[in-house]
């Protein structure tokens, strides 16, 4: 079982995550229940600090959009990660989670004027500009609050790695970013030089997620670095950073085969190292904005079967009581993440099940056709690597109630977020007067 590093078996076949037994946390936490394994995700932190410290001056930032509540904060904070976030309401959470602003960079291709306010205002380390009507917004709001934003650039370095068409970012045709084709990104730097509240601290890509080859990396990275020497030597930029954005895939199935952190790294820094060379500048300081691979293999989600229905000659529905609005992935991409009966574990997965989510919607589906024993209702149906864009890209949907989360290690679990409750769905509802007064026909 390729992902038994995930998490062990008892004598009864019962899954154990982080060594506490599956039906007890479902009995104590409600169901779905997403479980988090605080071991893997330092451990994952580690990986890319440890790799890094190869090259002369590094930084990473977590991003956060793959996962985030305030706790998750407060881990990367503890393992010495700075954050990206995307928008007001990630900044928040990491304000509110007492993260040091000086240790965020912010992102979005569609920032507002009030997130811009707040991400100076709360004195973020780094803005990346995406776009030129940001940069005279920017430039406003900082001479506004008597202030010089450090802001990078994002460049969009026409890469197309080979990932899903919606994670890929780093090709001409994206909304992200300035061409380096045809001169956008010169522009922006220009412009951004010449507006004094701005300081230009470095330069952003960010190619896509989920990618296993190591080649789109090098070949941006390549990229960008003549762009950083052009800029630095030809504009007079006092440039100092290469933000290389995130995109090393993880495993999520035993056909995947992605770089570990240190390939993905090595090859990120000798990529940048040699092009330093060739292109005669010094090394910047390579920054790194990994998500999935912090966090994606160390989630679990776990849920109960509640229905099943065989179509006899066509195929097996097991019904659970979360699906698409805890976890999208497959309704969005048709990502596919493994599927075990976590409390039926030794025995014989000799039936063809397609796993269905609860919403009034075909499409919302976990999976199709996986080996597992004959379900029934009240079984335990774990989604494996399932930490990352899940509960962050969750939604209420048929008014479901998003799920808890719990950090698991050894002899201790926790909430890193409960549970959704009635009141919260309707926390948002205004009752129009007008429509308060009529009751319908009597
Ligand atoms: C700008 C930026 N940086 C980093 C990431 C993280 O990518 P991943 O989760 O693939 O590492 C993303 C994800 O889309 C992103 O948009």
């Amino acid at each position: 079982m390729h992902l038994d590093d995930v998490y062990e078996v008892d004598t009864k076949g019962v899954m154990l995550l982080a060594g506490h037994d599956v039906r007890e946390l479902i009995g104590e936490y409600g169901s779905p229940l997403i479980v988090m394994l605080e071991e893997r995700i330092r451990a994952n932190c580690r990986a890319y600090l440890k790799q890094i410290e190869c090259y002369p001056r590094t930084r990473v930032y977590y991003a956060s959009k793959a996962f985030l509540t305030t706790g998750m904060c407060r881990l990367m904070q503890a393992e010495g990660l700075g954050l990206d976030v995307a928008s007001a309401g990630e900044l928040q959470t990491a304000l509110a989670a007492g993260f040091p602003a000086a240790d965020i960079l912010m992102h979005g291709n569609a920032k507002t004027t009030t997130e811009l306010e707040l991400a100076l205002g709360s004195g973020v380390g780094r803005v990346v500009i995406d776009n030129l009507e940001e940069i005279d917004r920017l430039s406003e709001i900082a001479a506004g609050l008597g202030t010089r934003a450090r802001v990078m650039i994002r460049v969009t370095p026409g890469v197309k790695p080979s990932t899903h068409r919606y994670v890929q970012t780093g090709q001409r045709d994206s909304k992200f970013g300035f061409n380096l084709d045809g001169g956008s990104a010169d522009k922006a730097v220009g412009r951004v030089l010449s507006s004094p509240p701005l300081e230009l601290v470095g330069l952003h890509c960010h190619i896509g997620s989920q990618i296993f080859s190591g080649k789109p990396f090098a070949i941006a990275a390549r990229a960008m670095m003549e762009f950083y020497a052009r800029v630095k030597k030809e504009m007079g930029a006092p440039l100092d950073e290469l933000d290389m954005g995130g995109g090393l895939g993880i495993r999520y199935s035993p056909d995947d085969f992605p770089p570990s952190v240190k390939e993905h790294i090595d090859n990120l820094c000798s990529s940048v190292l040699d092009a330093s060379r060739d292109f005669g500048v010094d090394p910047p300081v390579l920054c790194d904005e990994p998500g999935r691979s912090i966090v994606g293999r160390a989630g679990v989600t776990l849920y109960v079967v509640q229905s099943t229905k065989r179509i006899l000659g066509i195929r097996n529905y097991a019904s659970v009581d979360g699906g698409m609005t805890d976890n999208p992935r497959y309704a969005l991409y048709g990502a596919r993440h493994q599927v075990l009966a976590a409390d039926r574990l030794s025995e014989p997965a000799d039936e063809l099940w397609s796993i269905s989510g609860r919403c009034c919607e075909s499409g919302d589906m976990l999976v199709h056709d996986v080996r597992l024993p004959d379900l029934r209702a009240g079984n335990i149906i774990a989604l494996m690597c399932t930490g990352a864009y899940t509960y962050s890209m969750a939604s209420n949907y048929n008014r479901v109630a998003r799920p808890a989360v719990v950090l698991a290690a050894p002899g201790r679990c926790a909430l890193l977020a409960r549970r959704e409750t009635p009141d919260d769905l309707l926390r948002l509802d205004n009752m129009p007067g007008w429509l308060d007064d009529e009751k319908g026909p009597a």
